[in-house]
């Protein structure tokens, strides 16, 4: 599903690479977590998967394709196949959350029917069936999660990713988000967690891809 064939990755005007020689392979329907200090290159690792930075050396496959290769015109098809979680939730403040998750389908072109219908589905598979109206300051910090993780997965990506998902929850709500997104995961999607959460992750039974200063470990 996911291949990185000796990837590097250096920013224009920074210092060390970001990333060096990094190969791993990650195959479809499997779950894995990145960890790493901070500035270890975990979100690059995954702005590199979406396409968002892109590579200075190396194979980026993404689903057989060379994402390193693509025109900027092909990259919308493939984000298409991929959900990301952030830190921050990032949701609409002044809008319901049923309106936060069936957004996406709807700039996507579904029909509007269509887009509730699946925004109500994924609501649920999160365990937020019962507050579709609610807007997101009236949730709690594990709830606006949730809802960040419906959004993600409301278009039925091939690829689940997320950048810190649990940076702003306590132990026990951290716990609960690792457990829904392997819960994603049993229903084939593959996923893709960075965190520095090294001490809930170590009792998760997934592999774990650990990043030190650019290389891997
Ligand atoms: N846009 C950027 N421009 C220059 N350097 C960057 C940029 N983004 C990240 N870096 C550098 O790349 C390295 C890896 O950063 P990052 O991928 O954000 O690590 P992590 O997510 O593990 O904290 C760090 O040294 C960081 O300072
Ligand atoms: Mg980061």
């Amino acid at each position: 599903m996911i291949t990185f064939n000796n990837v590097s990755k250096a920013y224009k005007g920074g210092g060390r690479p970001a990333l060096q020689r990094i190969n791993f392979h990650l195959p479809k329907g499997e779950m894995a977590y990145i960890t790493g200090h901070s500035g270890a290159g975990k979100t690059t690792l995954l702005k590199l998967i979406m396409g968002i930075e892109r590579a200075n050396g190396g194979q980026v496959i993404f689903n057989g394709h060379d994402i390193t290769r693509l025109s900027e015109h092909e990259l919308p098809f493939l984000r298409r196949q991929i959900g990301m979680v952030h830190q921050h939730y990032s949701l609409l403040s002044d809008r319901s959350i049923l309106d936060n998750v069936s957004l996406p389908l709807i700039i996507m072109g579904v029909a509007q029917s269509i887009a509730i219908r699946e925004a109500k589905m994924a609501l649920a598979r999160v365990g937020l069936e019962n507050k579709l109206n609610f807007l997101p300051r009236h949730l709690s910090g594990g709830e606006q999660q949730r809802v960040g993780i419906a959004r993600a997965i409301v278009h039925r990506p091939d690829v689940l990713l997320a950048d810190e998902p649990t940076g702003n929850l306590d132990d026990k709500l951290s716990f609960e988000i690792f457990r829904l997104f392997e819960e994603v995961n049993k229903t084939g999607t593959t996923v893709l967690i960075a965190t520095h959460d090294t001490h809930i992750i170590t009792q998760r039974p997934k592999p774990c891809l650990v990043l030190e200063e650019g290389h891997l470990k």
